[in-house]
């Protein structure tokens, strides 16, 4: 139309990229509209497969409803807040406090919360590669530059720390970690843990320890919280939330817990405060649920032992991508993926996301590329192993099919 503007978004977002949600599901969304079954495999979702919530943890929040109009204090309710700083003193952080906790919409907000406090224009920030990409994403939207260290494969996906190390410069002003991680399903060492805060330590860079799957992990796994060792003289964030282990990923509700040198940090947390204050409050009525989901019976137990859901179906998957000719999958310990690799030399993938959408339309599932988490090389995907048994075995031998024509 003449004489108009073309409305356009804004430059901040020139780099911000999150695929899992991007044009791979626009044509997933577009077969299904012309009637195509999908199977996805795509989405950490809980609910659309069979997962509940704890029932305790609706009953509470539906005791609360009318008491949830109002906002709420813009840091969380007291008791959510409480619950969240007792379970890391629980953990061995024994002086974390009430005052210590925000309470958000779901990590994801959180994230970007904390980022937008901290990150200055050029900052540039460590991020892992492969990463949820979240974490990129609001880097960048922060202003930031994300500069991907590497997860080695060959070592159970554990964080270089040599190539951590090669990639620190004077501009460097942070490290995120994600543990257990999303795509990988490693969790790390205790060396390894003590490692990347030993290499904080010694660069002065914060901590953004990203931990939301911290209570799903599979053959006696342990989970060691980065705060235990960045102790007092380490600022270490350490986010987690209802979505996975307590299977409440529609209800937002998440936390991040503030450890280390707070009074040298007082500036930043002021300017946290100010953007918690200007998104008035989480959620409330999912707010009443923390409390209950964090005190007496875990019933995430059951899900992560052989016969429970979590634990068979990621065993599963990958066991059945493993029997893949030029295929590899790294048994997750923990988390709710597996993150194969394609031999290049049996599968010349030159781009994994048309690589995906050629997938897609052929056999009807739907997955993620692995650049789409910041992966170097367009050698791998995501599979979300939240389908039942019978699903994701269909859903597997489709790609199997679909790899068979791929390496004729
Ligand atoms: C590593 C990681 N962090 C954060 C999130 C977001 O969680 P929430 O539902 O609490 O926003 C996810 C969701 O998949 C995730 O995998």
């Amino acid at each position: 139309m003449a004489g108009m503007r073309r409305i356009r978004q804004s430059k901040k977002l020139q780099h911000v990229r999150y695929d899992v949600r991007g044009p791979i599901l626009s044509e997933a969304q577009r077969l299904e509209a012309e009637g195509h079954k999908v199977l996805k495999l795509n989405i950490g979702n809980t609910a659309p497969f069979g997962f509940e919530a704890p029932e305790s943890m609706v009953a509470s929040m539906v005791a609360h409803l009318k008491d949830s109009q109002g906002y709420s204090d813009s840091k969380g309710i007291y008791p959510a807040r409480t619950a969240v700083a007792q379970f890391y003193q629980s953990r061995g952080l024994k002086d974390t406090t009430v005052d210590d906790v925000f309470i958000g919409n779901g990590v994801s907000e959180l994230i970007t919360m904390t980022l937008q406090a901290f990150v200055d224009d050029g900052n540039e920030i460590l991020v892992p590669a492969p990463d949820y990409p979240l974490w990129t994403g609001a880097v960048s939207l922060s202003g930031g530059t994300p500069v991907h260290y590497r997860c080695d494969e060959e070592n159970g996906w554990n964080p270089d720390l040599a190539d951590i190390e090669s990639k620190i410069t004077e501009n460097t002003h942070a490290l995120v970690v994600i543990n257990p991680n999303n795509p990988t399903g490693a969790v790390y060492s205790e060396a390894v843990v003590k490692g990347l805060v030993d290499i904080a330590r010694r660069h002065d860079l914060v901590i953004f320890a990203d931990e939301i799957y911290e209570k799903i992990l599979y053959d006696g796994a342990v989970h060691h919280h980065m705060a235990t060792f960045a102790a007092d003289d380490v600022l270490c964030l350490t986010f987690s939330g209802l979505s996975k282990a307590y299977r409440a990923c529609g209800y937002r509700a998440g936390w991040v817990m503030i450890s280390g040198p707070k009074e040298l940090a007082a500036d930043y947390l002021e300017g946290l405060t100010l953007l918690s204050n200007m998104r008035m409050c989480a959620n409330v009525p999912a707010q009443h649920a923390i409390q209950t989901a964090l005190g007496g019976y875990q019933s995430i137990e059951e899900l992560i032992v052989p016969g429970g859901r979590y634990y068979d179906q990621v065993k599963l998957a990958s066991k059945l991508l493993n029997d893949i000719p030029g295929v590899s999958c790294v048994e997750p310990q923990g988390a709710l993926y597996c993150f194969p690799r394609l031999d290049p030399e049996v599968y010349p993938i030159e781009d994994d996301e048309a690589f995906v959408i050629e997938m897609l339309r052929a056999k009807r599932i739907l997955v993620t590329h692995g650049t789409g988490f910041n992966w170097f090389e367009p050698d791998h995907f995501r599979v979300v192993a939240l389908p039942d048994e019978e699903i994701l075995t269909e859903a597997i031998e489709r790609i199997a099919d679909f790899l068979e024509t791929y390496r004729s």
